[in-house]
């Protein structure tokens, strides 16, 4: 792309209303932050349980940089590959309850390597249609057939099982909790539909891990369903307040990823110090289910603080409310409305979410006190209700 083509490609993002801009936090991640100069109450931040900047990860990220340095040094395969990795990995079965679990850099990267990996041309992957950008892409990636079924809509999701080709192999990608709308998909009936039609599955818990009860496994082993969901992927840089991503399952998958896995195999592995913050993290999730009750009393008081406003807030059953607006301008102009007076609430706009449903995406965290909750109502009331912002459709 020459310099006047890439002004032109600029000038059409704006055009369309899509322009984007990096915000600069400049505090640690909590609650409030200071951001672009200013101190605001934080509603778009995925650090759900408040641990990214909690102590204990912060003293276990320095004493493995004391004991072991900062960087890996290489990939896995190579040199990279140090006791804290699988010291880790140990970890996050334990947490799931599966054979094993392996690491990877990212959950973008999980994503697209495991999808990758696992099936290729002449497959079938059956993707739900608001899986995240990292699904699509590795569906893309794997050369497999891609059939987009219907969000959540198991009837579509059997008639494609159906109609594809009784040779090929399948594998059904969903997310559990979804990121952008904060509903659960209905993954008992997708893992009878999987069992009945011999398709893998494999749920991205990005959004779930270390949120639901009993131990912060995720929404798979919430509903008891471990055994029978043999691609379990999801991140430590969430709630877990670290950063990258694992998958857990069984031996064989983590063996025939290490041997296939190109986003795995291609690439430094991570240093020591967020390994470190990762164990530390687990085993706050597994050990004070106190932060995730937390988090769920502030779900409840700012949905039903919301709703009593007359938002609708889509089928959000989590800590992720979507407050619908629907064009992509009008989403950005309350985001900033909102934040002149303190609210940091994000705009959504396509193409992470489809044309049409720009929402703000309303985030809680377990370290939201009650006057942060009780001051955002106070500011959607004055400040939404100004807008006419309507989201019950
Ligand atoms: C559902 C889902 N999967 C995967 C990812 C990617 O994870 P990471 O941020 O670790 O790359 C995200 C996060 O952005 C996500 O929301």
């Amino acid at each position: 792309m020459g310099y006047d083509s890439i002004i032109t490609e600029l000038l059409r993002i704006e055009d369309a209303g899509l322009y984007r801009k990096l915000r600069r936090v400049e505090s640690d991640q909590g609650p409030t932050l200071r951001l672009d100069g200013r101190e605001v109450i934080n509603f778009s931040s995925n650090n759900y349980l408040g641990l990214a900047n909690h102590p204990s990860l912060c003293k276990a990220a320095k004493e493995a940089i004391d004991r072991y340095g900062c960087g890996s040094g290489a990939s896995r395969l190579i040199s990279g590959n140090m006791s804290l990795h699988e010291e880790l990995e140990s970890k996050i079965a334990e947490l799931k309850g599966t054979e094993a679990a392996l690491v990877f850099n990212s959950g973008f990267q999980a994503n697209t390597g495991i999808l990758s990996t696992l099936v290729g041309e002449g497959d079938v992957v059956l993707s739900d249609a608001l899986n995240h950008a990292s699904i699509i892409d590795g569906c893309r990636l794997s050369r497999a057939k891609v059939v987009v079924y219907g969000h959540c809509d198991i009837d579509q999701l059997e008639r494609s099982l159906r109609d594809a080709p009784s040779n090929a192999r399948k594998l059904i990608v969903t997310e559990s909790l979804f990121s952008m709308d904060g509903d659960e998909a209905p993954l008992a009936d997708i893992v009878n539909l999987a069992e009945k039609h011999g398709a893998m599955v494999m749920v991205d818990e990005a959004h779930a891990t270390g949120v639901y009860e009993p131990s912060g496994a995720g929404l798979v082993a919430k509903l008891g369903l471990g055994d029978r969901v043999p691609i379990q992927m999801g991140t430590l840089g969430k709630a877990l307040g670290g950063f990258g991503a694992y998958v857990a399952g069984s031996k064989a998958l983590r063996e025939l990823l290490i041997n296939r896995c190109r986003s795995f195999i291609f690439t430094t592995s991570l240093p020591p110090a967020v390994m470190a913050m990762g164990m530390a993290a687990i085993d706050l999730v597994m050990r004070e289910p106190e932060r995730r009750q937390a988090l769920w009393n502030n779900c409840e008081g700012l949905r039903a603080g919301l709703k009593e406003l007359g938002y609708s807030l889509g089928g959000s059953q989590s800590q992720i409310l979507p407050l619908m607006v629907g064009d992509a301008t009008a989403c950005m102009r309350l985001s900033e409305k909102l934040l002149d007076r303190r609210i940091f609430a994000q705009g959504i706009r396509p193409p992470t979410v489809p044309a049409g449903t720009s929402r703000l995406r309303i985030t809680l965290m377990a370290t939201h006190r009650p006057e942060h909750i009780d001051q955002a109502l106070r500011v959607f009331k004055e400040v939404a209700q100004e807008m006419k912002v309507d989201d019950r459709r």
